[in-house]
């Protein structure tokens, strides 16, 4: 999709390309994370970066496109100004692996398991690059190989190859990449037309948001003016163990179908049970302009549809009812795969590593990715639920539950296990190009 940059109030073209800029589908991208050993080098490596980093204002997301984005510890390793840095938002200073008791990262999931260098202070820099295939990939890899091979100082530390089919399938095999924000002044239309556009303060630091003119940004100016932070989350799913779960709790196939849709709020085509709630409708699902048009307060406050549970639902309520104020809490997604699918029908685990790269992009840490994960993700307070988290992602342990709302007597699955497992991830910012080019220039 094109974005008109005569049609945009933003700074499109000192927007990293990867914040707006939809993704092409299919497509498949690499994460190359650095650690930066010596400053000068660090700084180097900013200043070449700029040089092939794409901006939102880019011609067309078929292209491929390159992004950046710095830990805490990368901005501490290019010895950015103290006072810079604790203009910081307090999440990101404390890195991902600090925060794993907001995050539900505990048991297998905590840091110390995590993939290694994964939550270390080790991870600088983290680049993406994105392409519509991978011959197109390798391409665009070997450019910025390029720009690194020749710095001393600068060493490439861990890389992780993702994708996303044509279909948009994640692993558990729902189609993904489906509901997206509409952002004020960007020119990129939402996908849910009965949503109004989100102030873009909300995704892009510098610009007003929902609740201020001029929220406090990382300083100077120039540095935090049109960056935004960054989740990166390797998401590792246990696909054996969700089928084998539907299975278990299903009388036969037609059933399995619909227990997997009451859990995501989909079914695996896309369709969402708000516009389909007895039968699948792949064609519905597949239709960008119809499958994600609905909200639910009007025709399904209970949830005999939708369940209030459901990972859609809980990850955006849209009108329902529920303590807090939506709006503030929405976030751009990034989402690809990463791993071998498992084969259709296999039960069994084969031990190979499948799952996805899971990206949030948005200005807020805190009450964007932070209050999702902690209050709707791993909790249920907010919609007057039970103690369940949520039934796809969420940080449950055996004893986990999920109601299905349903005359006379809802139904409640108990035993539900935690299909997913974070293998690490870290909050990084991904700066505008002139703040890239600040940084490259730095003389402390
Ligand atoms: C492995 C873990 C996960 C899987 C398999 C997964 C899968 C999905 C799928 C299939 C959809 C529906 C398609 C779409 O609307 O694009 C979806 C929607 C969504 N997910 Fe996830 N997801 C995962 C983790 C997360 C996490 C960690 C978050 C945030 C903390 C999240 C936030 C969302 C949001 C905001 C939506 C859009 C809801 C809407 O607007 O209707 N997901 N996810």
């Amino acid at each position: 999709m094109e974005i008109k940059g005569a049609e945009s109030a933003l700074e499109l073209d000192d927007i990293q390309s990867g914040v707006l800029r939809p993704r092409p589908t299919p497509y498949a991208a690499t994460y190359v994370s650095f650690r930066i050993d010596d400053c000068t080098a660090g700084r180097d490596l900013m200043r070449r970066l700029s040089t092939v980093v794409s901006s939102a204002a880019a011609s067309s997301a078929l292209d491929a496109s390159v992004s950046v984005a710095l830990s805490f510890q990368g901005l501490k390793a290019l010895r950015v100004p103290q006072a810079s840095l604790d203009s910081f938002s307090p999440e990101f200073r404390q890195g991902m692996a600090a925060r794993a008791h907001v995050l539900g990262d505990d048991g297998e999931s905590a840091p110390e398991n995590w993939e290694k260098p994964l939550g270390s202070p080790d991870l600088h820099v983290v680049v993406t690059t994105l392409a519509p295939d991978t011959e197109h990939l390798a391409a665009v890899l070997d450019r910025a190989r390029a720009i690194y091979r020749k710095l001393p100082g600068i060493t490439a530390i861990w890389r992780q190859d993702c994708y996303a089919l044509p279909n948009e399938k994640e692993a558990f095999g729902f189609r993904d990449g489906i509901s997206h924000p509409a952002i004020e002044g960007s020119g990129i239309p939402g996908t849910n037309p009965n949503e109004r556009p989100l102030k873009a303060g909300e995704f892009i630091l510098g610009c007003p948001d929902e609740m201020s003119e001029a929220h406090s940004i990382p300083q100077p100016e120039v540095l935090g003016r049109n960056g935004s932070y960054v989740a990166f989350r390797k998401l590792h799913q246990r696909v054996a163990a969700f089928r084998r779960y539907l299975k278990a709790n299903s009388s036969n196939p037609d059933m399995e179908e619909l227990l997997a849709a009451k859990m995501m709020g989909r079914w695996r085509s896309g369709a969402p049970l708000a516009l389909c709630p007895l039968h699948d409708n792949p064609e519905l699902g597949a239709d960008p302009r119809r499958n994600n048009a609905f909200l639910f307060k009007k025709d399904d406050p209970i949830g005999y549809d939708t369940p209030r549970g459901a990972h859609i639902r809980r990850m955006n309520p849209r009108d329902a009812d529920v303590a807090g104020v939506v709006r503030i809490h929405r976030m751009i997604r990034r989402g690809t795969s990463y791993g071998p699918l498992l084969p259709d029908g296999v039960l069994d685990d084969d031990g190979l590593d499948r799952g996805l790269m899971f990206a949030f992009v948005g200005a807020h840490l805190g009450r964007q990715f932070e209050f999702v994960q902690s209050e709707w993700m791993n909790d249920s307070a907010f919609f007057g639920g039970s103690v369940a988290k949520d039934p796809v992602a969420g940080a449950s342990d055996a004893n986990g539950s999920f109601d299905i709302p349903r005359r006379p007597l809802r139904i409640r699955l108990q035993s539900l296990p935690r299909f997913v497992v974070t293998r690490g991830g870290e909050y990084c910012f991904l700066p505008g190009l002139r703040a890239l080019r600040w940084l490259a220039d730095l003389n402390t």
